[in-house]
């Protein structure tokens, strides 16, 4: 057979039918965004990062993790009690196209709450029911170096081990280039700086790179 009759051949496969055919509606693409917040600075995250990805048309849910400190932990330390999202169920995880998780950071790690809500999906991933979705990562810190990048590395694991493509918030969000400010935002996730004692609340540039990691999910996954 000639290369030419083998390209043609190719070209006139089912494959290729199936691929040009682009008339179906596109699908609406199902995000999640699940958190952990003690103080609300990566809740005020997640809820830009929801923003971002609900202005692409994709349907947004924002879901928090448990709370696993004592009553009297959570009352000595003032962690906000409200329950501002509601609490998601791990089996729930197999419904979304995309999923975005942040949390604080604790000692430049992912805190206990999140870790132990990815260590009830055992039965999801033995199933491979994760497979494929598109992931992205959030956390605020204390401090400027307090382990941003390590907590995101962090978080980043528990999607790797389940099979999802993880993308992080390109350069093209050109607030991550700024020297002007003190601010959050890298290439491996949105972020925001909490302060010594938890005072400074996330700055429009935060917010911004979050948006942007929302819509650039929403529309990854659309792909
Ligand atoms: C036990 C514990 C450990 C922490 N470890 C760090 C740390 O290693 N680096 C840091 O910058 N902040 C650290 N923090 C501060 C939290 O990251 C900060 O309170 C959080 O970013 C605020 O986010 P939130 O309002 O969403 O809870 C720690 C806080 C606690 C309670």
């Amino acid at each position: 057979m000639s290369f030419l009759s083998s390209l043609r051949q190719f070209f006139s496969s089912p494959k290729e039918a199936a691929s040009t055919s682009t008339h179906a509606p596109p699908k609406q693409i199902r995000v999640l965004v699940l958190y952990y917040s003690s103080y609300g600075h990566t809740e005020t995250i997640a809820h830009a990062i929801a923003e971002g990805a609900r202005s692409t048309g994709a349907h947004v849910a924002i879901k928090q993790v448990p709370e696993l400190v004592p009553e009297e932990t959570a009352r000595e330390n003032h962690f906000k009690t409200d329950q501002s999202a509601p609490i998601a169920q791990p089996d729930e995880l197999a419904d979304y196209d995309a999923i975005i998780i942040g949390a604080p950071t604790r000692f430049g790690r992912q805190p206990a709450q999140m870790a132990n809500f990815w260590d009830r999906t055992g039965t999801l991933w033995l199933k491979g029911a994760l497979i494929g979705k598109i992931g992205a990562v959030f956390t605020s810190t204390a401090t400027q170096h307090g382990g941003q990048e390590m907590t995101l590395y962090s978080l980043m694991s528990n999607l790797l081990h389940h099979g999802m493509v993880v993308t992080g918030l390109p350069y093209s969000f050109q607030g991550q280039l700024q020297l002007e400010t003190v601010a959050g935002g890298t290439p491996y996730g949105a972020s925001t700086i909490a302060g010594g004692d938890g005072s400074r609340t996330p700055s429009d540039i935060e917010k911004d790179g979050a948006r942007f990691l929302g819509s650039h999910v929403a529309l990854f996954a659309q792909k």
